[in-house]
């Protein structure tokens, strides 16, 4: 089964209109071949208009960190797929563990938004990953088969080919503690086989998984080598033209 590579910048709060745009220059011509992956990056909001703007003329998907499952209505500061769609975006992060963690969002939301963001022709990416906590107490595998289950609940064997679901665990984001290529790769081959149990096997075989969680460009090689590990989701990473640019050249 051949898939893809997928990298995508997840930029989080950074980065104004104008500074997406100055990277999003400066990236351009520092990526060798467009080609051998899937690349994007998931910007703010309010920086969507402008960041789709640079990317224009060339394969760089430009998107969003959220969404809400609504095409419009009373939500007070949201914004819906609808409107990622008619700012130019393509793609949008869904699950992330800073929105579980930090604005509570669960899994029958997270199934939500994944119906809302294909409906609108979005490429969602899914994320999933433990705690310390679960980590520690042997609950890891436990607690992505229930975000698995709860997450893509009613989504299509046809369907769950168009996402990307990116292993995140908690513990490696932001904190510069990657998973070792054994942890990460034991995690994603987890998950693929626990999709070949919940939809079809092909459909599971066909899924892009990707990998989150202090990835640089001295530590994605070795991550990206791995059979499960389709791609990568980058966060701090993803801020600067030149690091993002040499992992998305480590690709092919
Ligand atoms: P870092 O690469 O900064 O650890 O962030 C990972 C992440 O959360 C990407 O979504």
């Amino acid at each position: 089964m051949i898939r893809k590579p997928f990298i995508a910048g997840n930029w989080k709060m950074y980065k104004t209109g104008a500074e997406a745009r100055e990277f999003i220059e400066r990236f351009r011509p520092l990526v060798k071949s467009w080609d051998r992956a899937q690349v994007a990056l998931a910007v703010s909001a309010l920086s969507l208009p402008e960041a789709v703007k640079a990317a224009e003329g060339s394969q760089l998907l430009i998107g969003a960190q959220n969404t809400h499952w609504a095409t419009e209505g009373a939500f007070t500061g949201e914004i819906s797929g609808a409107m990622i769609k008619a700012a130019g975006g393509q793609v949008v992060i869904i699950g992330h563990s800073e929105r579980r963690l930090l604005f509570g969002e669960t899994d029958g939301w997270v199934a939500k938004k994944l119906a809302a963001a294909l409906d609108f022709g979005l490429l969602p990416i899914v994320c999933v990953g433990e705690t310390l906590q679960d980590r520690d107490m042997g609950r890891t595998f436990n607690v992505l088969a229930n975000q698995l289950t709860g997450g893509l609940a009613g989504l299509s064997d046809q369907a769950l080919r168009d996402i990307v679901l990116a292993y995140e665990p908690v513990w490696a984001i932001g904190t510069g503690v990657t998973a070792t290529v054994e942890q990460a790769q034991e995690a994603q081959a987890f998950i693929r086989g626990r999709l070949s149990r919940q939809f079809n096997p092909e459909a599971a075989g066909a899924v892009r998984l990707v990998y989150g969680g202090s990835v640089k460009p001295d530590n994605a090689q070795a991550l990206l080598s791995q059979p499960d590990i389709d791609g990568a989701l980058v966060g701090g990473a993803s801020l600067s033209p030149d690091s993002f640019a040499e992992i998305v050249n480590l690709v092919g």
